[in-house]
């Protein structure tokens, strides 16, 4: 029995493959690479020391999934695959929907067809209401959801809703969604991580990225929060955490304690820090400097953000064990091992 995974060769995919073959699963990588590279899954190979399965294809390409199903004994599916810029989601909202809400339901229908109804979907903190981390306490799983502001926070909670129907209409399915907080970091040796392409968006690879010095300097969008420091405050989680949490996903659909079909849990580590904080962190772990600037608020972001995950400590039995100098160290190996990411074939320091 394999699990298929579907988006392996991205960022979070690929770690979690390398937790998952820890934990005994075997697997078979599903993705068609439109947002990351096949030299990912040969480094994971690596690590893990044996070949990986790796099916090139669409999740909206019915009679390739199908294929797919047809060759291997898929029991499970942890569902990775779609896109998931916020502002390119504003520009091309029809491309978001039809990749991340199409792709999804041509997938479900594929898994139903193959009796295949256990599956673990990536989720994101992005489909609470504004309001609720407005509150500055930690969101919990029933805070209020759905009012999203941009079509990516749009389609997670569009398949969230889907998932839920779907268990309605047939309660053999056994879900579990996780919401992910601020995903960082990579594995300890340097050898996979994040590889944003073009300009990154988000916080972490900005600052590596201007560590390494192939950026000038961060943009610090805002001092002017009601936070400490006055930057907005976000709950950062080591990739590798994040991962595990998915390992425990798939044991405890797997086990007697499965008692709620439908299951959702925030993954996070209940901390917040600020980007002044990040900043300082990276420093020290880098022992760089990264130079920045305050300008004004980025259009859309909200002060402060972290998670309550307790249901996950409860339940899953997961919870972050790796902190914010952790997730500066790691980040800051695969960076400068890996200056230009994936596209660059030689990686200093390899290693196990
Ligand atoms: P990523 O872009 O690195 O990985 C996604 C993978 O899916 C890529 O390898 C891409 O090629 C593949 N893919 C995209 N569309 C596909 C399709 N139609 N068919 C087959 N493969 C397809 O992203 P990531 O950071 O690893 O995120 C993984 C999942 O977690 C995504 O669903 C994302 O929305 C969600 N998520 C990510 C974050 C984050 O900050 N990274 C936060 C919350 C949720
Ligand atoms: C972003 C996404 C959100 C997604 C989350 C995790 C947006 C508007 N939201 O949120 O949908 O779920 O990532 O992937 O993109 N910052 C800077 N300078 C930068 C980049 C970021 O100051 O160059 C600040 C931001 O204002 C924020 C913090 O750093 O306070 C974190 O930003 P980011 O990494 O983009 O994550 P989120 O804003 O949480």
């Amino acid at each position: 029995m394999k699990i298929l995974v579907t988006g392996a060769a991205g960022y979070i995919g690929s770690h979690t493959l390398v937790e998952l073959a820890n934990a005994g699963y075997e697997f078979v990588v599903y993705d068609n690479l439109s947002n990351s590279s096949k030299e990912s899954i040969n480094r994971v190979s690596k690590i893990i020391g044996k070949d990986i399965l790796f099916e090139q294809g669409d999740i909206r390409d019915t009679k390739r999934v199908q294929e797919v199903f047809e060759k291997y004994d898929i029991d499970w599916v942890i569902h990775f695959a779609g896109l998931k810029a916020v502002g390119e989601s504003v520009e091309k909202p029809l491309e978001y929907y039809d990749n991340n809400v199409i792709g999804t339901i041509r997938l479900l229908e594929v898994m139903k067809e193959y009796n295949c109804k256990k599956i673990v979907f990536s989720s994101s903190a992005t489909v609470y209401d504004e309001k609720s981390p407005y509150n500055y306490t930690p969101l919990r799983e029933t805070d209020p959801t759905g009012d999203t502001t941009n079509p990516y926070g749009t389609s997670k909670y569009m398949i969230e809703r889907i998932l839920n129907d779907l268990y309605i209409s047939d309660n053999e399915f056994k879900i579990v969604i996780l919401r992910y907080f601020n995903p960082v970091g990579a594995y300890e040796s340097g050898t996979i991580g994040e590889d944003p392409s073009g300009v990154p968006n988000n916080l972490m690879p900005y600052i590596s990225q201007t560590a390494v010095g192939k950026r000038e300097f961060l943009s610090v969008f805002g001092d002017d929060y009601d936070t400490k420091d006055g930057t907005g405050v976000r709950d950062y989680i080591h990739v590798v955490d994040l991962a595990d949490a998915h390992v425990k996903a798939i044991d405890y659909i797997n086990s007697d304690k499965f008692n709620a079909n439908i299951s959702i849990f925030n993954i996070g580590t209940g901390f917040g820090y600020s980007v002044l904080k990040m900043i300082k962190a990276y420093e020290r772990a880098s022992n760089k400097q990264v130079p920045y600037k305050i300008v004004p608020r980025r259009s859309g972001d909200i002060a402060v953000c972290y998670a309550d995950s307790s249901l996950a400590k409860e339940v899953l039995g997961w919870e972050a064990t790796r902190d914010l100098e952790a997730m500066c160290r790691d980040s800051w190996k695969w960076q400068s091992n890996n200056p230009d990411g994936y596209k660059e074939k030689k990686c200093n320091n390899a290693k196990k």
